[in-house]
């Protein structure tokens, strides 16, 4: 939540910074600023209620001058989103300003000190108490801003990744973080000048340079024109820095002729997931190959059990995972809500897996519980899409997604990336820990390999949706429901719809709906059932009569072929046939083209949805 940008080196920083924030936007859009240094030397903010262009729109006639700067897209979280609150915030002399992603928890006290002192503030924000701190700490201890910041961030409880200027040292860029993600871009200019950039991920920085550097916790940078790159942790011991390269290409951020980066993301799922399998699926050879897991082959072998914590959609995908890990393994899979697991003191065994399954490598609760099972001896495991994401580096071995970045706030491509990649763990789990007869074995890395065309079969026959959706517009309630390996699909496409349309949905097994949400149903009510043909067919053929003889109107997922379920319902979506452990890839297309066609007919910001981030590094 939140982003922050920055820029330090010969070019005019705003045109950098505004379009790194535009990449950002994602992690927040209900406020925005930027700050430089101008040309005469003046320390400059700018803010604006509501999103980038906002801000772009109200600097018009300001000096945005300048060679050296600091921007934020906000998430509030103290203080409402208005441009007093949006950042970057002053301090007391206005010889600073500083931008912050995360949260101080004890910024109240921290407020009362210092206005006891005799500072005084002017927006409700924990950031500006940040700022304050610092220059407070530069007056007591008559140090410089580098040393002040360390003192500072000393006192400081709670999550940050800060940036911050000072006006009389125009040539210096100062950063730091712990809890919430920063990246230092290493460019060089024509002249071979060094020059530095700023990004809570890499999409601000990549269009410059591909070398950047993971800022750690508890980690401060100081970079200056010069060239100095110097990183101290808090107890001001000397870091070497570690030059990463991107693999990102600068294509994945731009929307490709799509009118929206989610349907863009929708529509790379077949590709995306053959990036994912490649060099690991090898059909001929009948083998999966996952380094992360042959490297600690005997942890898996003789774990006693595997913890799943996922947040969102991840925990979707995690809820599909135990399933076929379950069928595959034998071994017992739990599947935590990671805000749930980290404060509920869990029994977690010396020899238990946990896995971490999340998009961005950056939520903060998913984080929380890994360390938590950390602490406690497991071995951790984490399936992200974002390169050196901070799950990522926390835990002990892994399996990036390579589905490419995700720009839209709703999650597609990540969803079924995940789910892809937990059928390959599954797999070699099961090859590990012998539990798959050669047949099987053999007959499901076939399957898994023809996944991805097979999803291009169900984008190609599912266009019309586009016409269909228009008629639910008006629908204030939407049923989903699911049995087996597609009840989590019923929760996902539920939460697909709610995420960007606002209309209420609930993902329901489809045999508890008779255990009370069978009472919602009326004729205005929408029941979209996933009913392929493999999977408890003839049961989900008995709930769908079930919601019929209430009027309800059922739109169904149906394999192709089928008469019966289709007969029953007022629409139907068809998907080719697949094994029932791998029906969720393709039953969902349908479910993520419904939300977003639904959502866009009611004229909703699909890539920017109300109130949501994509990267949630609070609490
Ligand atoms: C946010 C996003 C969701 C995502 C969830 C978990 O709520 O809006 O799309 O599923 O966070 O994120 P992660 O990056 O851990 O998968």
């Amino acid at each position: 939540m939140c982003g922050i940008v920055g820029y330090l080196g010969d070019q005019q920083a705003y045109p950098i910074l505004i379009k790194g924030l535009h990449r950002l936007e994602y992690r927040g859009y209900d406020s925005a600023g930027v700050s430089m240094i101008s040309q005469s030397g003046e320390l400059n903010v700018y803010k604006a209620k509501g999103k980038v262009v906002a801000l772009e729109e109200s600097v018009k006639n300001d000096d945005i001058s300048g060679t050296i700067g600091i921007a934020h897209t906000r998430w509030a979280t103290h203080g409402e989103p208005n441009a007093t609150n949006a950042h970057p915030h002053y301090s007391q002399s206005k010889n600073l300003s500083l931008v912050h992603n995360g949260i101080i928890e004890n910024y109240k006290t921290l407020r009362t000190e210092l206005e006891s002192r005799g500072y005084t503030f002017c927006s409700e924000t924990d950031t500006e108490v940040l700022v304050q701190l610092v220059e407070c700490m530069m007056d007591t201890h008559k140090s410089d801003l580098f040393t002040a910041v360390q003192f500072a961030l000393k006192s400081v409880v709670g999550a940050y990744a800060i940036a911050i200027l000072e006006k009389s040292n125009p040539d210096q860029l100062i950063c730091a973080r712990k809890g919430s993600p920063l990246i230092i871009g290493v460019g060089k200019n024509e002249n071979g000048n060094a020059e530095y950039y700023l990004g809570s991920d890499a999409t601000p920085i990549v269009e410059y340079t591909n070398q950047v550097i993971y800022l750690n916790d508890e980690e401060i940078a100081i970079m200056d024109r010069k060239g100095r790159l110097d990183i101290v942790n808090l107890q001001n011991v000397q870091q070497t820095p570690h030059l990463h390269t991107l693999q990102m290409n600068l294509d994945q951020l731009e929307k490709g002729g799509f009118p929206h980066f989610m349907l863009k993301e929708i529509w790379e799922q077949p590709n995306a997931l053959r990036t994912c399998i490649r060099g690991r699926l090898n059909k001929e050879q009948k083998d999966v190959i996952l380094s992360g897991i042959i490297d600690n082959k005997e942890k898996f072998k003789n774990c006693r059990r595997i913890i799943i914590c996922a947040c969102g959609t991840s925990w979707h995908s995690a809820l599909i995972g135990k399933y076929f890990i379950e069928e595959a393994c034998q071994i017992p899979v739990e599947v935590e809500y990671a805000s749930e697991f980290r404060y509920r003191n869990p029994v977690i065994f010396e020899d238990d897996v946990v896995i971490a399954v999340s998009q961005s490598g950056e939520t903060a609760d998913t984080l929380a519980a890994i360390q938590l099972a950390k602490s406690k001896g497991a071995f951790l495991y984490g399936i992200c899409n974002v390169i050196g994401s901070s799950i990522a580096r926390a835990t002990d071995s892994g399996t990036y997604l390579h589905v490419g970045a995700e720009i839209g706030v709703a999650s597609t491509k990540a969803f079924t990336g995940q789910v892809i990649t937990l059928s390959l763990l599954g797999l070699v789990i099961a090859k590990v820990r012998n539990t798959l007869s050669d047949d099987m074995y053999n007959m499901l890395v076939d399957e898994l390999f023809m996944i991805p065309d097979k999803m291009q079969w169900t984008l190609e026959n599912n266009k019309n949706i586009d016409e269909f959706a228009q008629k639910f517009t008006y629908c204030k309630n939407f049923i989903y429901l699911g049995r087996g390996y597609n009840y989590p699909v019923a929760l996902e496409g539920a939460l697909k719809l709610k995420e960007i349309s606002y209309i209420h949905a609930e993902g329901y097994p489809a045999a508890e709906m008779k255990h009370g949400p069978i009472a919602l149903i009326d004729e205005e009510m929408p029941v979209v059932v996933i009913a392929p043909r493999q999977g408890m067919y003839d049961k989900v053929v008995s709930n769908i009569q079930e919601i019929k003889s209430r009027n309800g109107k059922i739109i169904s997922v149906v394999t192709e072929g089928d008469t019966i379920v289709k007969e029953m319902s007022d629409y139907s979506f068809v998907i080719p046939d697949t094994r029932d452990c791998f029906v969720p890839m393709l039953a969902v297309i349908p479910l993520q083209l419904l939300s977003y066609y639904v959502a866009t007919a009611k004229g909703r910001n699909v890539d920017q949805p109300r109130n949501l981030a994509k990267s949630v590094t609070v609490e």
